[in-house]
Parts: C-alpha cells; sequence; structure tokens
C-alpha cells in the first residue's frame, strides 16, 4: 500500500504503511503475528495498538507466544520480558531490544509503518501467517 491510510497520518521515510486488519481482530492478552518476513506483531497495550518484531532478540522464539502484562510482554522460553513501546528489554536474558513500528488506527482498521525492505502478504491478519503465502 503506497497511500496513506488516512487524514493525519504522515508518511514515515523509509517505511511504507499497510493495512494489517480489523481492530477487533487483536487479542488482549497475547499478541497477533502478522504476515510478514521478518515476523511482526501486534498487541493491544491498555487500549493502544502497538507493532514490534516478533522474533526474541535472545533467541529464535515468537513474543506473540508470550505473556502479556500491560505494556510489557515476556517470552514464554526464557522470561525475558520487553517494553512493548520501545522494544527494550526490561528484564534478562535478552539485552537487545526488539524492533519497533509505527501504528496508526483508522476507522476500525489498524495499519502498521513497516519499513521498505519488510515483505507482507496482502491479508496480514490472516491466520498461519508463517511466511509469505
Ligand atoms: S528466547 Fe526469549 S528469552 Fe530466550
Amino acid at each position: 500500500m503506497s497511500a496513506l491510510p488516512g487524514p493525519g497520518i504522515e508518511p514515515v521515510k523509509g517505511r511504507t504503511w499497510h493495512r494489517a486488519g480489523p481492530l477487533d481482530r487483536i487479542p488482549q492478552d497475547e499478541g497477533l503475528v502478522l504476515g510478514t518476513v521478518p515476523r511482526t506483531s501486534v498487541f493491544n497495550c491498555d487500549g493502544e495498538v502497538l507493532c514490534i518484531d516478533d522474533t526474541c532478540t535472545h533467541e529464535d522464539y515468537s513474543l506473540a507466544e508470550g505473556w502479556v502484562e500491560g505494556c510489557v510482554v515476556e517470552c514464554t522460553l526464557h522470561l525475558a520480558k520487553f517494553n512493548l513501546k520501545t522494544g527494550a528489554p526490561v528484564s534478562p536474558p535478552a539485552t537487545r531490544a526488539v524492533a519497533t513500528h509505527p501504528v496508526a488506527t483508522v476507522g476500525g482498521d489498524v495499519y502498521v509503518a513497516l519499513p521498505v525492505s519488510y515483505l507482507v502478504k496482502s491479508d496480514l491478519m490472516k491466520e498461519n501467517s508463517d511466511g509469505l503465502a
């Protein structure tokens, strides 16, 4: 998608806005993996939608599988925690941040601004979003 999602949504240098899907598809206490390479996921953080790279920086494991409390996700493999707003690790063993991505909600739909280098499926919220269909 090359057009901006809606009025007041600004272009983000080096990124393209993509419609991820309906806001009501995002669960309350867990992440939802998007169909991108590399993998990204969206979270509902106290009513605010946030998007991060999905792979834990400690090892190769999905953060969408993690436990979410407030705006922190805990990786279920070795229990590192990440701030969903900044991507920063807040608890070991992870020491590197995960990338965060701008999000906008327009008319009940979620849009994410992903780096142009990311590969994106046409239906980002389609179940079984491993890789590209
Ligand atoms: S893979 Fe996430 S904490 Fe080890």
